[in-house]
């Protein structure tokens, strides 16, 4: 390892957004670690792009096997990686699913920040080097609170997912605040992207509007169309995680683009983009409705602005359409791959996401 390279420790490099920051990071010239968890399959698709084997020379991304819930690892990897920064993005992230899996999702998303948030103290106290720890927190947190929502709107978290999220919220200020250490909570508006997981809602209706034009799918399950969120950019957001670790003194941040829209909306915009109407193929299965739902999400990033420089740089309109083309051109391989005698599964519809 050279010692003049900035070195940064990611959980969850394998998401939407570990994918980007990794790109980010590389292209500031960091030597970036991830910790990925052990799979029967691979997990890596969304950063194959950016891996080198490490045997060359001219590798920046080394990926090394943990898990939020091993605290043991955890230090392990702190030891051996010695990052200047950290930065926790891993999580069981999806809100339904969190309802299901209400135990497991508190302890990787609220014990297991507390699991990294311990190694990091411990690493600084052994090395005595001032590593920086983002923490990704999430506007799930606000739940009922009106919107505009911003740092200094109150908690009411409705999911197991949401509350797990508050804890690691408070976790990551009591750190700060009982042992001086640069911890920053970036509050992130939902932001998205072609690179975004198939059981989101965009992205769940990215890819039916993409296989419903090529004719492989003709309905779409859908839950709540009333709910309104603040969507943005994914690549826009990493910047701003980067930003917050350069700032003179750790904070709370809410990252947004100040804008919502209802998910009827975003399927007016999706359906529009290849002139379908989605009334002809959208139905509702009260199966995903959630136990209880946050209504509307809207930021206001007006402190990140002033005190980051941080901005918007891709627009509701522009984020839904650069998802529909990407997802057209795989439903067109996708068709490529069928007309030529190969199975291809809708793999959304597997479990009700
Ligand atoms: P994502 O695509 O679901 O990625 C989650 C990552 O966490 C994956 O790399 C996943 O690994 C990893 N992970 C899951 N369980 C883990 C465990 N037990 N130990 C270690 N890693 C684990 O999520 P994302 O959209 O990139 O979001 C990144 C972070 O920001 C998450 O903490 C999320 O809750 C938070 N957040 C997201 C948004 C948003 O709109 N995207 C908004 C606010 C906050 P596998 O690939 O192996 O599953
Ligand atoms: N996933 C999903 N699937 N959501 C649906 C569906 C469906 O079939 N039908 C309607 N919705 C509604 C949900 O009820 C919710 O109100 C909205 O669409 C958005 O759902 P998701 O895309 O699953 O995102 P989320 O807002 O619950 O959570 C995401 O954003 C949070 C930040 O606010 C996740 O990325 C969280 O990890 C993140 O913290």
């Amino acid at each position: 390892m050279k010692a003049t390279k900035k070195r940064a420790l990611i959980t969850g490099i394998t998401g939407q957004d570990g994918a980007f920051l990794s790109e980010f990071l590389l292209a500031k010239g960091y030597e970036v670690h991830g910790m990925i968890r052990r799979s029967s399959t691979f997990n890596t698709d969304r950063i194959d792009h950016l891996y080198r084997d490490p045997h060359d020379p001219s590798a920046q991304l080394f990926l090394h096997y943990g898990d939020l819930v091993d605290g043991g690892c955890l230090r392990r990897i702190m030891e051996r990686v010695q990052p200047d920064e950290v930065y926790n993005l891993g999580a069981q992230s999806h809100v339904r699913v969190s309802f299901e899996q209400p135990e497991y999702t508190a302890d990787v998303v609220g014990t297991g920040t507390l699991r990294l948030l311990e190694a990091v103290r411990d690493y600084i106290g052994v090395s005595g080097k001032p590593v920086r720890t983002y923490q990704a927190s999430s506007s799930e947190m606000f739940g009922t609170m009106p919107p505009p929502q911003s740092e200094r709107t109150p908690f009411y978290p409705r999911s197991p997912y949401a509350v797990s999220k508050v804890a690691a919220y408070y976790y990551a200020v009591n750190y700060r605040e009982a042992y001086g250490m640069f911890i920053t909570n970036g509050i992130l508006f939902n932001h998205e992207s072609p690179r975004r997981g198939e059981t989101f809602v965009t992205r769940k209706i990215t890819r039916a509007v993409g296989r419903i034009h090529c004719g492989l799918q003709d309905k779409l399950y859908l839950g709540n169309l009333d709910a309104y969120r603040d969507w943005g950019f994914a690549g826009d957001f990493v910047e701003a995680m980067w930003l917050m670790l350069q700032a003179p003194e750790p904070d709370d941040f809410v990252i947004a683009t100040g804008e919502s829209h209802s998910v009827r909306e975003m399927l007016d915009h999706a359906f529009g983009c290849l002139g379908l109407d989605w009334r002809a193929h959208v139905e509702i299965d009260p199966r995903l409705f959630r136990p209880s739902e946050v209504d509307h999400l809207r930021g206001d990033a007006s402190k990140a602005a002033k005190k980051l420089g941080w901005k918007v740089n891709v627009g509701f309109a522009d984020l839904v359409r650069m998802m529909v083309e990407h997802d057209l051109d795989l439903a067109r391989r996708e068709k490529s791959l069928r007309d030529n005698g190969f199975k291809v599964a809708l793999r959304g519809n597997h479990a009700q996401g």
